[in-house]
């Protein structure tokens, strides 16, 4: 069975608690299980993972390139939140492991302030979705999955 990586960065965690006008009442522990169960729908396994932490997402990167070579793993969908707009390492761990990444955004970031506008990420992705609320992860997964059907 294919793979698909599910990564959330800093303060996802707080899904459903934080800012709901922004990012809605769903908990991450909802999202991850809407993304199992669409996983199991498509007949991939998908699998989650959230940090804080930004060297720890780097290294989820680089963990996920063994299996895109080797063919048992479609990419990442993957949500950086505020490390979106700061972090070249995140960049370039996209670019230098070669995982095709889809970005996604929970609000819409453009009709946000300024500073949320820029994504270090958008370069090395392989796709992009924002403001669509939490079907943003779903929507990712059926793109890494129809992207590989290619
Ligand atoms: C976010 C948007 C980012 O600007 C913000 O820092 C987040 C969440 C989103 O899902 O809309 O943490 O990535």
């Amino acid at each position: 069975m294919k793979s698909i990586l599910v990564l959330n960065g800093p303060n996802l965690n707080l899904l459903g608690i934080r800012e709901p006008e922004q990012y809605g009442s769903t908990t991450l522990a909802d999202v991850e299980a809407l993304c199992i169960e669409e996983g199991k729908r498509l007949g991939i396994e998908v699998s989650c993972l959230q940090s804080n932490h930004e060297g720890e997402l780097v290294e989820a990167i680089h963990g996920a390139r063994e299996g895109v070579l080797n063919g048992s793993c479609l990419g990442v969908v993957f949500n950086a939140g505020a490390y979106t707009h700061t972090s070249i390492a995140l960049h370039d761990a996209i670019k230098g492991a070669e995982v095709p990444v889809i970005e996604v955004h929970i609000s819409n970031v453009h009709a946000r302030e300024s500073f949320r506008h820029h994504s270090y990420l958008s370069p090395a992705a392989a796709g992009i979705i924002v403001g669509l609320g939490v079907d943003g992860y779903l929507l990712g997964i059926n793109a890494l999955v129809r992207r590989a059907g290619k």
